[in-house]
């Protein structure tokens, strides 16, 4: 039977959604049965195998309604396979500050859910999508538009969670 598994992702501007929609046609491609779900539904983690959560970034967090949902589900997260997959646009060097800062938008999921494995996905930004106070803190801190994402990256990952 193939491994069911859940990818669940909250976001702001829908680009973590359309990264979440790669990432499960990718594991489709390879066998495994995906269901693709916003957070915001409170997915149930009922029947599946592994659990891939993934967020945008908003002011070096993950989004609340994610880190919401795994303190909700916590004990039913710890006992199965799960990876991390954020979405943001700084810090995104190889240099060990920049490096550093991007671990640390995790640090209180990871006090959640120790060990998970992490992948850190460059996102987009797009003005048009973003709410009136976002647009207004984007164009504060002189952010310039882009989509950043890595398609062969976001298509090639395979999270060792898949494999136990
Ligand atoms: C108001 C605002 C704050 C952001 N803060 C951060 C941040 O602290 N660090 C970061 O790396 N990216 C930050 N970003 C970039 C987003 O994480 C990135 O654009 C991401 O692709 C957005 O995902 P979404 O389209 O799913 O909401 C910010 C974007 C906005 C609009």
């Amino acid at each position: 039977m193939n491994k069911r598994i859940l990818i669940a992702y909250a976001t702001r501007a829908g680009s973590t959604a359309e990264v979440a929609a790669v990432l499960g046609e990718s594991l489709s491609s390879r066998g495994f049965a995906v269901h693709v779900r916003p957070v915001k539904e409170e997915p149930s983690l009922e029947g599946y195998q592994a659990a891939l959560l993934g967020s945008a970034i908003r002011m070096g967090a993950w989004l609340p309604e994610m880190v919401k949902y795994i303190k909700a589900n916590q004990a039913a997260l710890q006992s199965l396979p799960s990876a991390l997959f954020t979405v943001h646009i700084l810090n995104t060097g190889q240099d060990a500050a920049s490096r550093a800062a991007r671990l640390a938008y995790l640090n209180p999921v990871r006090l959640l859910l120790p060990g998970a494995e992490e992948v850190f996905f460059t996102g987009k930004m797009d003005f048009s999508r973003l709410s009136f106070v976002d647009r207004l803190i984007a164009k504060a801190v002189k952010a310039a538009e882009s989509d950043q994402r890595d398609w062969p990256k976001i298509r090639s990952w395979i999270p060792a969670a898949l494999n136990t």
